[in-house]
């Protein structure tokens, strides 16, 4: 048994998206398959819809993997992850774990990350009132019912403000909202936070931005009750010039489908396997991704999973995204000092030392001493970080929380 899904694609500074193609799922959970249809190989301005999936504008069948769920890696990217799952489980009444990638699929969304939407039918959804930051603080309760399954006292209008948040990735409860005339990506706060994760975000990016790093233009907003909501401007969207409220989209994909893996083996990933297949794909960016993996040793972001990396198509050129998610793991001083990040860092796997960070350099295009250069003047730059913490108003309690999360006595392996 099989179900068609079409597949819309925004070209370049083209408010509507197109046809481009057919997805014909396998219901059995077997690979997919994909078609360009004639009307898209056709045009003058079609582009391949992923550089690495389906990079060929040719009319032959491409074959999805048994990865994803039997879907090419670039859907996945454009589908939800655990919140945006739980958004539809609830709105849809079924158990979260029983919602397929397929599911994600029949309902066109035009808030979803990157440049595609999908459809059962030949037709995409108009874009709908987005949210404003006004709207927030009964968003975040609203999420928060969700979170403690409690959502058959939402209303509808609640309902229909938190299913934009079924088009986004990550684990968060999130949302996207209109703000100042551009689109930006709401994280929530949770009762069960352990800290105020909205302005340690905060000030992890404007720290992040002082090594620099490349970042989205973010802002922190304040609930009635002084909880923070980060928000992150949208960078696969582009404000339609002289036209309010519309916008432009740009393609995206993550570093885990550029390495070809299934969310299970992230572990197989690392940076330098990124900068190699990134160099192939013709995206230069080896420098930035060392710097920012660099970072994450720093200030001990081990969730720095392939998901958390992204790229994204500027015109007709693909390049690495602005970074995001950047969190630091809480620690004390003295304790657990060593750990590992999430993916390879070089020689020696996935261990957070400089040996190791420095172990790949020429991977990254990088010689010996830049290298070095550039992991003295992050982890140098690490180290005012408090000077970011009270900047964003992190409490002292929650400051502390972080003492031994940045620039560790990382210059060696444990013995
Ligand atoms: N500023 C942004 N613009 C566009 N997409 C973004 C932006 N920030 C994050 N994303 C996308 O949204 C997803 C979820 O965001 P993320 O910050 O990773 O949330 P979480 O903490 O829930 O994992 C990311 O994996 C990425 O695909
Ligand atoms: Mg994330």
């Amino acid at each position: 048994m099989s179900e068609i899904i079409y597949v819309f694609h925004a070209l370049p500074k083209q408010e509507n998206p197109v046809l481009a193609g057919l997805f014909q799922d396998d219901i059995s959970g077997g690979p997919g398959k994909f078609r360009y249809v004639r009307s898209y190989l056709d045009r003058d301005d079609s582009l391949p819809i992923s550089p690495v999936d389906l990079p060929m504008l040719r009319p032959d069948v491409f074959q999805a993997g048994d990865r994803n769920e039997g879907v090419f890696g670039a859907f996945r990217d454009a589908l939800p992850d655990f919140w945006g799952r739980l958004v539809y489980a609830s709105n849809n009444s079924v158990p979260s774990l029983t919602v397929t990638n397929i599911m994600l699929m029949r309902n066109s969304d035009p808030l979803r990350i990157g440049a595609l939407d999908f459809s059962s039918e030949n037709r995409i959804s108009e874009p709908r009132a987005i949210s404003a930051v006004h709207d927030m603080a009964r968003l975040v309760a609203a999420a928060q019912e969700i979170l403690d399954g409690n959502e058959g006292g939402l209303d509808r209008e609640e309902h229909r403000l938190l299913l934009q948040g079924t088009s986004l990735g990550g684990a968060r409860p999130k949302a996207t909202v209109l703000h100042e005339g551009k689109l930006f990506l709401a994280k929530f706060p949770a009762r069960n936070d352990r800290y105020d994760n909205a302005r340690v975000e905060m000030a992890l990016s404007d720290l992040a931005r002082s090594v620099g790093i490349e970042t989205p233009n973010t802002q922190l907003i304040l609930l009635p009750d002084g909880r923070g909501v980060f928000l992150s401007e949208r960078f696969d969207r582009e404000p339609v010039p002289g036209k309010p409220g519309s916008f432009f989209r740009k393609g995206f994909m993550s570093a885990l489908t550029l390495l070809g893996l299934d969310e299970m083996e992230n572990p197989l990933g690392s940076y330098p396997a990124i900068a190699d297949e990134a160099r192939k794909a013709g995206i230069d960016c080896g420098s930035e991704l060392y710097r920012r993996m660099v970072f994450n040793i720093a200030v001990r972001n081990s969730d720095d999973h392939l998901r958390n990396h992204g790229f994204i198509r500027e015109g007709t050129g693909w390049r690495i995204s602005p970074a995001y998610d950047l969190m630091p793991t809480p620690a004390i001083p003295g304790v657990n000092t060593f750990f590992d990040l999430s993916i390879g860092v070089g020689k020696m796997g996935r261990k957070a030392t400089r040996d190791n960070a420095l172990s790949e350099a020429a991977r990254f295009g990088l010689s010996h001493l830049e290298a070095e250069k550039i992991f003295t003047a992050v982890s140098e730059g690490v180290r005012n970080w408090r000077t970011f913490y009270a900047s964003h108003g992190v409490s002292a309690a929650d400051t502390e929380k972080f003492s031994g999360s940045f620039s560790v006595s990382v210059s060696k392996n444990p013995e």
